[in-house]
């Protein structure tokens, strides 16, 4: 067992001695009269010579008698732990917190062996008492993220939701407030979007590779479909990350500009083949470039806008006037039709999910023709799948 890790760390606050002495109250291995100290250093003698039993049978009294004292049951936890007795450790340290209901410090311990343990129930009831104590943001997030692996639904709500107040200016707080109350947006907040990326950009190729990520293949397939063995003078690719579209849609594009939120992801993409890179809200930049692109390509981005009637307004005036266009993109479908009233929602994942008769309509109503949409298996979250569509469109 590994003794070298936080929860023994932080178990092990052995400083300074028990003083006082108890009587009547003694074990058979301890002399009468001794200290509590005295006792204490006997046990850990044994321990540390190898007297396993012994030496808790030493603290088990100890704490039996000094049952106020934080720093005997700590040692009596980690000796359990130590020997294996992992279960008897928790309850060891949880029963200190009841003499110490208030102990921060005390209560951290008994989540990280709990986390240790994989005991989910038991880290997010005391995160829930770690926030009772000290209702901070950070104490607000950890809560949320300990009821999400104990798997309550409503715990994670409410923690999210306490976090968002905790911190009114924390996109992702507010973000993932409204999307775990199935409160729709319009669209997600610019500062989401960014804060979400450059934390993610380090990570976001392996964790994607692992998730079996498609859409940025998918994407480049329709493309070269649509294209029927042309080129695409000019193309730009919409939320463009670390730039996984780019490479592939490079020999069928004449010059490829990628736009995206986060610098962070921008930094990535710089390798891979683009011909210029701009950090920009994609509508914004859209806005600003009209009649500019023979092709539109989004691959898992236009995930983080709900109402698509902007986007599409914006790339329909940016395609190409002279010359016929394509607009190829993915999004996440909605197979339980509860976005059927307004054709999109927010879901619990914090991105949105649509409906395809919405995009399809919208993308007539915005003056695209040939819409059309496939249905893919994007990628995995955990083992369940995330049903996509592919869209195309054209000019
Ligand atoms: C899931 S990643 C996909 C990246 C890339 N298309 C790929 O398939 O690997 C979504 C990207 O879209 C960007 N993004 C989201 N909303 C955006 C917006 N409104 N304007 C520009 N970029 C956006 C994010 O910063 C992020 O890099």
């Amino acid at each position: 067992m590994a003794t070298s890790s936080t929860a023994d760390a932080r178990l092990v606050h052995e400083s300074g001695h028990e003083s006082g002495h108890e009587s009547g109250h003694e074990s058979g291995h301890i002399a009468a009269g001794a200290s509590i100290a005295e006792r204490h250093e006997q046990a850990r003698r044994l321990l540390h010579g190898g007297a396993i039993d012994e030496g808790l049978t030493i603290l088990r009294g100890l704490v039996a008698v000094a049952p106020r004292s934080v720093q005997l049951r700590r040692h009596l936890a980690l000796a359990l732990h130590r020997s294996g007795r992992h279960t008897e450790a928790l309850t060891a340290l949880v029963d200190a917190t009841d003499a110490h209901p208030r102990e921060v410090s005390l209560l951290e311990d008994v989540a990280a062996l709990a986390q240790r343990l994989d005991d989910r129930v038991t880290v997010a009831s005391i995160r829930r008492r770690l926030v009772a104590i000290e209702p901070s943001p950070r104490r607000w997030q950890q809560l949320a993220t300990a009821c999400r692996r104990a798997g309550d639904v409503d715990g994670e709500r409410d923690a999210m939701v306490g976090w968002a107040a905790a911190d009114p200016g924390d996109p992702i707080a507010a973000h993932l407030a409204a999307a775990r109350s199935g409160r729709s947006l319009e669209r997600a907040s610019a500062s989401y979007v960014t804060r979400l990326f450059d934390d993610y950009a380090d990570a976001f190729d392996d964790h994607l590779t692992e998730l079996g990520y498609r859409a940025p293949s998918v994407v480049a397939a329709s493309l070269a479909r649509a294209l029927d063995g042309g080129v695409a003078a000019t193309a730009c690719d919409l939320g463009c990350g670390t730039g996984a579209l780019g490479t592939l849609v490079r020999p069928v594009v004449g010059w490829l500009v990628g736009v995206d939120l986060s610098s962070r992801m921008l930094e990535r993409a710089g390798t891979r083949g683009y011909d210029r890179l701009v950090q920009a809200d994609l509508v914004d930049f859209l806005a600003g470039h009209t009649s500019s692109f023979d092709a539109l390509l989004s691959a898992d981005t236009l995930i983080y806008l709900g109402d698509l009637v902007p986007v599409f307004a914006a790339a329909r005036a940016a395609m190409t006037r002279s010359r016929p266009g394509v607009f190829v993109f993915t999004l996440e479908r909605d197979d339980t039709a509860a976005t059927a009233d307004v054709g999109f929602r927010l879901g619990r994942s914090g991105r949105f999910v649509h409906d395809e008769s919405y995009v399809l309509d919208e993308l007539a109503a915005a003056g695209f023709a040939e819409c059309r949409a496939t249905h893919e298996i994007l990628r995995h979250e955990g083992h369940d799948p995330v049903h996509g569509l592919v869209v195309t469109a054209r000019t």
